[in-house]
């Protein structure tokens, strides 16, 4: 499999979760490279529903060394709980899981801010998961971020989280809102930082060991290309970089280590939280919902709902250098009896052929469509490329072209034998 880079392709919810765990058969490590416990990966083993949002898929599967990166934020406290429902569940993860010693750590002060700016914002808020992204991210770019380092070293960790919470202090009471105990999140945090202690290192010259060894990486995306700090429809983002770049500064493994890109999407388009989405469709979503598909994993919103749309696909193909593509949820278009593909925008009389970099650009912009007649045939039982009604072949055939990468995975559900190979 080499050293393989997975990214979502959309906004984020492309179905990376169960795509990462089918590719983790062929892996030796899987390591997290951004985001935070924002992200929610689902992966079903036979009727059991796991959902992780801060250790890598990787993990479900024996023997696969799982590695949260120093690009990652970290809510130690999440990640304890999310460790713990993992060990009830007989999951090995000693030996198994190993998280970056410079990895930033996510604290109550940051969750309270994130809250409190989208209360600021009113009508123009985000939309976030309220996990403290934003404020994390933010802490770490004006150097005055605490790391996984500082939280494992019970001295300086008592010393700095002082001045943290004092200066943090101020700014949430400017805000009207409650002021932390220092107290508090200090026995909090110091009670995670013991737990985590032992599984706690140096990831990057862990990573190199295994590279040299001929490990096959998969470095497992989260969220998705258009919530790229950079990319993606700013400021409706995620503080991190969801591109294929990120995987490289998130793990300390260069570019010229890495082999491929996987780009998942959607056969249909997806967005929680705010910003445009151009070919939202009312009709489409409440078709979704109605099957009881499309609600969030980490915050249970219900998605916002719409038509493929190649115009903002082909872009992330363009900024991760997709290879070959994962298209998912193609089961969810088994009862739509003519299915539109968006080829282009317009805006007035001005036509767009890419995605235009102004949000209020995008906002006020028209899809223009293709039509592709729909299969109205259950796939979900499909196991070969020969099983897909000819319909379905057609249109994840022109998904691919219109994207501009190979098609590499079909994915008709949620479950492991649901994945046919190209
Ligand atoms: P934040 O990452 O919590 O700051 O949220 C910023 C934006 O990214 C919001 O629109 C969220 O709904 C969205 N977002 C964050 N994480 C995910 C994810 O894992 N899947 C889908 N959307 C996400
Ligand atoms: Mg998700």
């Amino acid at each position: 499999m080499a050293n393989t880079i997975l990214v979502g392709a959309q906004w984020g919810d492309e179905g990376k979760g169960k795509i990462i765990d089918v590719l983790t058969e062929q892996a030796d490590v899987v390591v997290r490279t951004q985001g935070g416990n924002n992200a929610g990966h689902t992966v079903f083993i036979g009727k059991q529903k796991y959902v992780l949002h801060l250790i890598p898929s990787g993990i479900l599967r024996k023997k696969k060394i799982c590695v949260i990166g120093n690009g990652v934020v970290v809510d130690p406290v999440g990640l304890v709980s999310e460790m713990e429902g993992l060990r009830k569940l007989n999951i090995k993860l000693s030996g198994n899981l190993f998280v970056s010693e410079t990895a930033h750590v996510v604290f109550p002060y940051h969750r309270e801010l994130d809250a409190q700016r989208e209360v600021l914002k009113g009508k123009n808020k985000i939309g976030t998961t309220k996990r403290g992204i934003g404020p994390a991210y933010g802490d770490k770019a004006a150097r005055v971020g605490l790391r996984v380092i500082d939280l494992i070293n019970e001295e300086r960790f008592a010393e700095k989280l002082a001045i943290k919470i004092k200066e943090n202090n101020e700014v949430l009471k400017a805000f009207g809102a409650k002021p932390l105990s220092f107290k508090e999140v200090h026995s909090t945090y110091r009670k995670a930082g013991d737990y985590l202690r032992p599984f706690v290192t140096n990831t990057v010259t862990l990573l190199h060991q295994a590279i040299r060894r001929g490990d096959d990486i998969l470095f497992e995306g989260a969220q998705g290309t258009f919530l790229d700090i950079d990319h993606g429809t700013y400021p409706y983002v995620t503080s991190s970089n969801t591109t294929s770049g990120g995987a490289c500064t998130g793990s300390g493994v260069a570019p010229n280590r890495m082999d491929r890109v996987v780009g998942v999407l959607k056969a249909y388009t997806t967005r929680v939280g705010e910003g445009p989405l151009p070919t939202e469709n009312a009709e489409i979503a409440d078709m979704l919902h109605a099957m009881g598909r499309e609600f969030g994993a980490t915050t249970g919103r219900a998605r916002r709902c719409g038509w493929f749309d190649s115009v903002a696909t082909r872009h992330a193909t363009m900024v991760n250098g997709i290879d070959d593509l994962a298209i998912t949820n193609i089961d969810g278009l088994d009862t739509v009896e003519t299915i539109k593909v968006c080829i282009g925008y317009r805006d007035g009389k001005k036509k767009y052929d890419y995605m235009p970099n102004d949000v209020e650009v995008l906002s006020r912009c028209v899809p223009v469509y293709a039509e592709f007649p729909g299969w109205l045939t259950p796939t979900d039982k499909a196991r070969s490329w020969k099983d897909l009604p000819p319909k379905a072949r057609s249109y994840l055939k022109a998904i691919s072209e219109l994207t501009d990468a190979k098609l590499f995975i079909a994915s008709i559900g949620p479950g492991r034998d649901q994945t046919i190979f190209v």
